[in-house]
């Protein structure tokens, strides 16, 4: 039997935690491809909607990865963005879907590294946690 690969949607913003995704390819740093990248101006631009979608739609876990408290170009974006996920977390456990499934962080651009880390991390995590309740055969949203 293969082993489970979590699908993971990851919103990055273009300032930071794209370009240091982009750095970890120029650097040649591998991280697993379970991360599945969206391109976003802010990490405050992450509608709600887009995560219970990309949920709704078969992920198993949803990044959001924004610029440090500072260092957003829209000034207070990604506080907007830690603000949503505090109540995204609260709305997706009544769907059965844990808060562990959802991680915010902050990736600067110049941190290739810390996008590899957080990615083999989260992929180690969601693949322990298993699929998504959504993902599971006899799953039923109410
Ligand atoms: Fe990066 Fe706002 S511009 S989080």
């Amino acid at each position: 039997m293969s082993e489970f690969e979590p699908k993971i949607v990851a919103f990055f913003c273009n300032w930071c935690t794209f370009t240091a995704a982009d750095l970890a390819g120029t650097s040649r740093l591998t991280y697993p491809p379970n991360i599945k990248i969206i391109r976003v101006m802010c990490s405050g631009m992450v509608d709600p909607k887009y995560v219970i979608k990309a949920f709704l739609n078969g992920a198993d876990g949803v990044l959001i990865g924004g610029c440090w408290p500072g260092d957003c170009h829209y000034i207070n974006g990604n506080l907007k963005a830690r603000r949503r996920v505090a109540l995204l977390t609260e709305l997706l456990s009544q769907y059965g879907i844990g808060p562990e499934r959802l991680w915010l962080r902050w990736i600067a651009a110049s941190e290739g590294t810390m996008l590899k880390e957080v990615a083999e991390q989260m992929t180690a995590s969601i693949k322990k946690l298993g699929p998504s309740e959504l993902n599971k055969p006899q799953a039923m949203v109410a």
